[in-house]
This record gives structure tokens, C-alpha cells and sequence, in this order.
């Protein structure tokens, strides 16, 4: 019988213009480039302009990924949007998203598992398409955690940035030897660590938006222990070795976490993408990011093997394995 593996079949980023600097903040918040920098690897941030939107980010990542994919706004039958920051309460931002491009087939949905809603919603799709229910899909990661920060608190308004990420998914038959596509992927979560990063509003609660708010260093705990956790896991169960990977494509929260499971793991820093440096952590936004830019510097190539990993609010972690 054919089996259907979901294919990457392009990528598109979308960055806003205007770049927050460490010394900008510090005109803000009693903070330094120094301890940003030492902390964390950020140096700059993206903020999204007055008129955009994580909709306004999200289509224009998602145009740029259906053109380097061939494919046009008929052939999508699937949008599957992570966020946590959405235009509205609802409608999905998914919708917005499709109504923007001009997609009528299909579904449209968003997932919410902040950081790690692109592992979510990747393997969302994978499996739309691997039950045959959708045959081109677009999953986008895009923030504006601009608009959730408290600037008066610097332990958490630095770390931040807005954007967007998008891949196009296309069904396509799996290879016997070397499949080329989404080879598996693992999510999980512990909601009994909710409280160590969430947003102190909502509509059922305070009935407004909120603010973000963590408690950084248990955080950063829990990340290095989840992520390797993860990477581990979606290796064993694809019969591939760790050392067998090109690319490691991890969410952007911290240069020192990715340095930190690179350790643990005896992984090459080498083939880490890191992008943590220019955009700060755009949460579910930064895997798709990241995955774009390493696509369009030529770094990742046909026949790769790229895992992606994320650990975020909930807690929620995850990690996938993809052949390019
Ligand atoms: O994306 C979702 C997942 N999120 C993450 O993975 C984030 C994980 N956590 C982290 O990346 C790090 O914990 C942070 C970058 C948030 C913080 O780094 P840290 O090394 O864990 O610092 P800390 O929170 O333990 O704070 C150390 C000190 C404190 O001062 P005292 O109490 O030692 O006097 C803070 O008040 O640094 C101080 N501090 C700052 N100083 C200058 C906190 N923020 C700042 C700041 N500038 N922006």
C-alpha cells in the first residue's frame, strides 16, 4: 500500500522592520547590553509597528513560503496557525490568516502551546496529512509578544521579540529507503508548572489581555532537562542516531540553553542554528524562523536530517524529525 509522508516543501519568515537594541532597553528598564548579552545571547529584538498584527506577520510568512514552494492560495486545504498572541480572542487567527491569502479550502485553526506551538502545530498538520485529510498545508509560528510584555520589568520585557515563521506542507509518497518529509515527532506537557510562565490576564478571569510573567531560572531548568528529553525520544523512535543529525533547528529562548543541551547531548555547536543573537525569543514563531534562515543560506540541503525542538509555557516541550 502507498503511505503518505507530509514534505517540507518551502519556508517563509516575516521580521517588522523596526530593531530594538540592548542599549535601547536600557534607556527603558535598569538593565545593560552587558547583562543581556551574557545572559541570554540577545543583542536585538523586532517590534512590530503599530499596523501589524500577528495575522499581518503570519500571511506574509505564509506568501513566502507557498512561493518557494510552487504552490498558490487554491492548493492549501489546511492552515494551522500557533500563537499566543492572536489579533482577537476569536476568531482564530488562522482564519484571518486564510481570509488575507485568500484560501477557501479546508480548515483553519490555531494552537496554543506558546513556545512550543510550532512542534504542536507541525504535527498537527503531519497527521491531517497522513490521514489524508489534507494535502497541502500551511503551518505558521507567529508572535507579537510586544504586545504582552510589561516594559516596566526587566527580567522578562528583554528577552522578547515579534515575528513570524511558515512552512508549506505537501502530502507526498514516502520513499522506502530514506523517506524525505516529517519522519516523527514527540510533544508533551506538565501543566502542574503552569505558574512558572503564563499571562496574568484573559477573557475569563480579569477579562483583559495581561501580561507576561516568569519565573526565568526554574524555567531554565526545566528546559535543558525537556529538551533533551525530547530529542532523545523522537531519535529513539525514529531509529536514528543523534549523531546522524545535520541540523538542530531549537527554539531561540536563550543562547545558554542551547549551548547548555548541546553539552548534555554531545552535539557539534556547529550544526545548532541559533538566531537567538538577532531576534530574541519570538516563541512559536522562533523554530520556523530559525528553519527558514538556515533554508535560504544554504545551510540545509535535500537529504538532511533537521530536528527541531521547543520548551515553553505550560510547561509544553516537543521536538520533531524531518528528512529534508
Ligand atoms: O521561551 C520559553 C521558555 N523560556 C525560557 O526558556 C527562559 C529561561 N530562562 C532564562 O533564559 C534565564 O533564566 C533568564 C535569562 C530569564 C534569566 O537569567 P538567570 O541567569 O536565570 O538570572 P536570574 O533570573 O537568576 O537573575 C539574576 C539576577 C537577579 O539579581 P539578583 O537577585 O541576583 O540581585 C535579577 O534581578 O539578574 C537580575 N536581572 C537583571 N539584571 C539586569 C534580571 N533581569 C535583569 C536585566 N538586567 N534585564
Amino acid at each position: 500500500m502507498t503511505e503518505i509522508i507530509a514534505r517540507i516543501a518551502g519556508t517563509g519568515a516575516y521580521l517588522p522592520a523596526r530593531v530594538l537594541t540592548n542599549d535601547d532597553l536600557a534607556r527603558i528598564v535598569d538593565t545593560s547590553d552587558e547583562w543581556i548579552r551574557a545572559r541570554t545571547g540577545i543583542r536585538e529584538r523586532r517590534i512590530a509597528a503599530e499596523d501589524e498584527t500577528t495575522a499581518s506577520m503570519g500571511a506574509e510568512a505564509a506568501r513566502a513560503a507557498l512561493a518557494a514552494a510552487g504552490l498558490s492560495p487554491a492548493d492549501i486545504d489546511l492552515v494551522v496557525v500557533a500563537t499566543a498572541t492572536p489579533d482577537n480572542t476569536f476568531p482564530a487567527t488562522a482564519a484571518l490568516i486564510q481570509n488575507r491569502l485568500g484560501v477557501r479550502a479546508g480548515a483553519a485553526y490555531d494552537v496554543h502551546a506558546v513556545c512550543s506551538g510550532f512542534l504542536y502545530a507541525l504535527t498537527a498538520a503531519d497527521n491531517a496529512i497522513a490521514r489524508g485529510q489534507a494535502r497541502n498545508a500551511l503551518v505558521i509560528g507567529a508572535e507579537t509578544f510586544s504586545r504582552i510584555l510589561d516594559w516596566t520589568d526587566r527580567s522578562t520585557c528583554v528577552l522578547f521579540g515579534d515575528g513570524a515563521g511558515a512552512v508549506a506542507l505537501t502530502a507526498a509518497v514516502r520513499e522506502e529507503a530514506a523517506p524525505r518529509g516529517v519522519l516523527g515527532s514527540y510533544l508533551r506537557a506538565d501543566g502542574r508548572y503552569a505558574d512558572l510562565l503564563y499571562v496574568d490576564g484573559g477573557p475569563s478571569t480579569t477579562k483583559t489581555v495581561g501580561h507576561l510573567r516568569m519565573q526565568g531560572n526554574q524555567v531554565f531548568r526545566h528546559a535543558v532537562t525537556n529538551i533533551a528529553e525530547a530529542i532523545e525520544k523522537v531519535c529513539a523512535d525514529a531509529g536514528v542516531a543523534i549523531a546522524d543529525i545535520d541540523w538542530f533547528v531549537p527554539h531561540q529562548a536563550n543562547q545558554r540553553i542551547l549551548e547548555a543541551v548541546a553539552r548534555r547531548l554531545g552535539l557539534d555547536e556547529g550544526r545548532v542554528v541559533s538566531t537567538v543573537a538577532r531576534h530574541g525569543n519570538t516563541s512559536a514563531a522562533s523554530v520556523p524562523l530559525a528553519l527558514h534562515e538556515a533554508v535560504a543560506d544554504g545551510r540545509i540541503k535535500a537529504g538532511d536530517l533537521v530536528l527541531m525542538e521547543a520548551m515553553g509555557g505550560g510547561l509544553t516541550w516537543g521536538a520533531a524529525l524531518v528528512r529534508w
